[in-house]
């Protein structure tokens, strides 16, 4: 009785819990879902949609569902600390290239991670307790994926942002962004997308790279790469991973967040993995236990279901092949539609230049409409971006393209 009495009149535990603030992307996605206008066009979710706006199951998949439904010794146990083998080592091969030294010199290790969103948290948790100096901060392009903040800020990570995208040109602002990581402290910790920025879809240049490898080389920056769009971005996985390759065999030491979210259309399966390079094999034995250790304190072992649809497609020549084809699939229609897009508008006579649009690449294309331009497009026409004018490409087809670029006209030109 005095227990209870004890507990009623104490202010509640909860009380003095914040609001956290609203997630603008899935904040989108519930205004679009409720939208039920025959019109609407949902351009915000980063998901690859088929010529009739649908999800897209890739065939090679589909194979490989079929394959592990009737493994005899298939069977739903734990998968061990690192994650499935068969994915792990295919992963690795396929960031690093088959033949990299880093691999046979026995340089690297990789840990299964839930996804890319969870290689980036296991990646920011070990940085954030090992990082040195241990007051590095983590530089960020301006913009990013929203929720890099979000993951470094939750570890515990100073973050500073380094500039990216010039909002002139809707290209890459090389200059800034290299003047920046000179200017930062020495041994800070940079976060580069690998391919297919989001959300702008502005990739620096192989020759860019070389001069941000160069620059980072003499500031002694940790470079921390997502890879979140591998063979995705251009249909090619080598090219794709052409940055990564380059600061490995530059000798850099680094962390890669990998997601086989989009290039195998594996989105709510949370099938991705964290690599690490290290200078000498002798110190993977310490890190890998730090990971392993990481990943057993927050999710003990990954999820075994999409590891196995990935892993017997990069173990099986005929699949893999087949999966990046499929993949030059999901990428040329990206790419037609880019094409489509700045075609129609640039035909209507819309004010400004919407080359960027086609010269972009990846699932986003940052269109340089204002926050002001969106609104009036999702409320008068139902088409639906981010506030920041980012536009998931995927989202167009065939059935919508001249929709969209008509409504985009008009609100360009001012009309509703
Ligand atoms: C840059 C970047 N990193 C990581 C992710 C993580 O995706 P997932 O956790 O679905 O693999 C995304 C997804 O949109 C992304 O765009």
């Amino acid at each position: 009785m005095a227990d209870s009495a004890a507990s009623a009149s104490a202010s509640p535990y909860f009380a003095n819990v914040p609001q956290a603030p609203a997630d603008g992307i899935l904040k989108l996605s519930v205004l679009s879902k409720a939208d039920s206008d025959a019109n609407k066009v949902d351009l915000g979710v980063g998901a690859y949609r088929d010529d009739s706006g649908k999800p897209w199951v890739l065939p090679v998949i589909r194979t490989a569902e079929q394959r592990v439904a009737s493994d005899p010794n298939g069977n739903h146990e734990y998968l061990g600390v690192g994650g499935l083998p068969a994915l792990t080592n295919g992963a690795q091969k396929l960031i690093f290239g088959a033949d990299s030294p880093a691999i046979s010199e026995k340089r690297v290790y990789t840990i299964q991670t839930i996804s890319g969103t969870g290689a980036n948290m296991v990646a920011a948790v070990f940085l954030r307790q090992f990082k040195q100096p241990a007051d590095a901060a983590v530089y960020i392009s301006k913009p990013t994926w929203g929720n890099h903040r979000s993951i470094l800020q939750t570890a515990g990570h100073e973050v500073r942002e380094y500039r990216y995208c010039n909002y002139g040109t809707l290209g890459l602002d090389i200059d800034g962004m290299l003047e920046d990581l000179r200017a930062a402290p020495r041994n800070q910790i940079i976060l580069l997308h690998a391919c297919a920025h989001n959300p702008t879809g502005i990739d620096p240049t192989e020759a860019q790279w070389q001069q941000i490898a160069d620059v980072m080389a003499e500031r002694g920056h940790f470079p921390f790469f997502d890879c979140a769009y591998q063979g995705f971005a251009t249909g090619d996985v080598d090219k794709d991973a052409y940055a990564i390759r380059l600061f490995v065999a530059r000798g850099f030491e680094l962390l890669v967040a990998e997601s086989f979210a989009k290039n195998m259309g594996l989105y709510g399966e949370r099938t991705g993995c964290l690599h690490a390079v290290t200078k000498d094999a002798a110190l993977v034995g310490a890190v890998s236990s730090q990971l392993n250790r990481l990943s057993r304190a927050t999710i003990s072992t990954a999820s075994a279901y999409g590891a196995k649809l990935a892993g017997t497609v990069l173990q099986d020549q005929g699949l893999y092949a087949e999966w990046v084809e499929n993949m030059g699939e999901m990428s040329r229609r990206i790419k037609d539609m880019r094409e489509g897009l700045r075609d129609r508008l640039q035909s209507l006579g819309t004010p400004g230049d919407w080359e960027h649009v086609a010269r972009q690449i990846g699932m986003f294309s940052f269109t340089g409409l204002s926050k002001q331009q969106v609104d009036v497009l999702r409320d008068s026409y139902h088409l639906y971006m981010t506030d920041d004018g980012r536009i998931s490409v995927a989202g167009l087809n065939s059935g919508n393209i001249d929709y969209v670029a008509r409504a985009i006209d008009a609100v360009v030109r001012g009309g509703q």
